[in-house]
């Protein structure tokens, strides 16, 4: 469960990278629309993170410093930038399914519902990537 949590909260620390630069990067006429949105996805990730790293504390484990690595050359414009966190929002989505399937349903429920609410956080953000994406 340890490895779990920590795999995810690898990939929130990456998130929250990649949204950063996304927002310091994004060029074009609604350069700003977008960077105030990738600053938002960014804080997201973010506070996923704090939870997990809780969550794990509390569960007896090593929060990771580990950052998930990106796939390079990251794509610099902007439907590249919007196709690429589609594909992670949808990772995430299948990441935090399966970290749920895997808490024992009895026990451990601030940990049930810290990633039952992650991850309709992520659900949302991939409906939102998918609108965008067109
Ligand atoms: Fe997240
Ligand atoms: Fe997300």
């Amino acid at each position: 469960m340890i490895g779990l949590l920590n795999r995810a909260l690898a990939m929130e620390q990456a998130s929250a990278i990649r949204y950063r630069t996304q927002a310091a990067t994004v060029t074009g006429p609604h350069a700003p629309v977008y960077a105030a949105m990738f600053k938002e996805s960014a804080t997201e990730s973010d506070g996923h993170a704090e939870k997990l790293r809780e969550r794990i504390a509390g569960l007896g484990g090593a929060p990771t410093l580990e950052v998930e690595a990106t796939e390079t050359p990251f794509p610099t414009d902007l439907g590249g930038m919007i196709e690429f966190d589609h594909g992670e929002e949808e990772k995430a989505v299948v990441l935090y399914q399966e970290i749920l399937r895997s808490i024992p349903h009895d026990k451990e429920t601030l940990l049930h519902e810290t990633v039952e609410h992650i991850l309709t956080d992520e659900m949302e953000d991939l409906e939102e990537m998918a609108r965008l994406k067109g």
